[in-house]
């Protein structure tokens, strides 16, 4: 069959490099003779039939912008859809139905569904209604199995690293603990690697519990040794011992629906009880998600966005791209998004970090 026509979908949290994904899908269509729609704000464009045709001049100057020029969503679920025309809540209803009329109407011949886990389990059922999508994994947790790497990632890693580096000064001078909260939902990536790169004296990630004796007893140690000041990394997604997580809000309807956030602020309070030391936090937030790509985000989205069109050229839709070594390769959607991937508390990375003297803030591991 000759493509005609595509769309393109950013969907779920925003993240560096969208933008770099939609240019490179645009103009490698466009050279293959195709028409590029970009649908509005994720899945919810393809609810609404609001869209915006891309062409050269809409994708010009865009490889370098952070967010996504076509606006995004990640409470935008057809499959459970809770946003009347107006944008008011009301009681969750299926409209995939008119997802498949909108792209039957518009002639659309092909999907590119640009998203992390959420966004790729619901092109995974699209598939099963019969709507041929490719997927392109973004998030800056890094967390889906199937790709080495997810654009956004490198980037949000980069603002963290440059967090840990100057929270040291500061932390230095005024002999205090300082805490730096990173994003990650339930991976630990961006603190593990930010701590790592950064210098961190405590790092606390979902995969390895945390006791609130062992963090007292790391700062405790660190003191006797003359080190006055400690700067602790903890995800958001950190559990305890007792398996509890720090959560802020539970949002029902949403792809995400529990709201991380918080743990900074606990163990703040814990050690200025316990140790009586002066504690500072600092949440990173969706400053992580903001910003100029990284080099490496661009090379990686435009390579995505590239390959995304050559497997519609190929008729090899249902599957997403992938990088695999220096390579982009294609795996189905159903298993990419079939586990999540996370740091291996027994691995490599993990030894190196203890290697060099960080704690995990664990009674165990360390
Ligand atoms: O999945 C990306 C991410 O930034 C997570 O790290 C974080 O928990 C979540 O999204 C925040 O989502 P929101 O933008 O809805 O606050």
């Amino acid at each position: 069959m000759t493509i005609k026509r595509i769309a393109v979908i950013t969907a779920g949290g925003d993240c560096q490099g969208l933008n770099a994904v939609v240019r490179a899908v645009t103009k490698h269509a466009l050279k293959n003779g195709m028409e590029v729609f970009g649908f509005k704000n994720g899945f919810d464009g393809l609810v609404r039939n609001e869209y915006m045709p891309l062409d050269d001049c809409a994708v010009s100057g865009i490889l370098t912008r952070g967010g996504t020029i076509l606006g995004t969503s990640n409470i935008a679920n057809p499959f459970d859809y809770t946003l009347a025309p107006l944008g008011t809540p009301q009681e969750p209803r299926n409209v995939s139905n008119l997802v498949m009329e909108n792209v039957k109407k518009n002639r659309i011949d092909a999907l590119i569904a640009v998203g992390g886990d959420g966004t790729l389990s619901m092109a995974s059922r699209f598939l099963d209604m019969g709507l041929p999508i490719v997927g392109v994994p973004k998030t800056i947790d890094n967390d889906l199995s199937a790709t080495d790497f997810t654009f956004g990632f490198d980037s949000a890693l980069a603002v963290a690293t440059d967090a840990v580096d100057r929270i040291h000064t500061t932390a230095e001078s005024h002999h205090r603990v300082m805490i730096i909260e990173t994003m990650g939902r339930y991976a630990g990536w961006i603190a593990l690697r930010s701590c790592l790169a950064g210098g961190g004296d405590i790092c606390l990630i979902p995969e390895i519990p945390y006791s609130d004796e062992a963090i007292a007893k790391a700062i405790i140690s660190r003191r006797e040794k003359g080190k006055n000041f400690s700067i602790i990394v903890a995800a958001e997604g950190a559990v305890n011992e007792r398996g509890e997580m720090s959560v802020q809000k539970t949002i029902a309807g949403s792809t995400d629906p529990i709201r991380l956030g918080g743990i900074s602020g606990r163990i703040a309070a814990m050690l200025e009880e316990k140790v009586g030391l002066e504690c500072r936090v600092v949440v990173l937030g969706h400053l992580q998600r903001g910003g100029t790509p990284t080099a490496f985000d661009r090379w990686l989205s435009t390579r995505f966005g590239a390959e995304a069109v050559e497997l519609i050229l190929k008729g090899e839709t249902g599957n997403m791209v992938a990088l695999r070594g220096g390579d982009i390769i294609s795996v189905p959607i159903k298993d990419a998004v079939a586990k999540l991937k996370r740091v291996d508390p027994n691995g490599q990375e993990v030894r190196s970090a203890l290697a060099v003297g960080t704690s995990f803030g664990s009674s165990r591991i360390g």
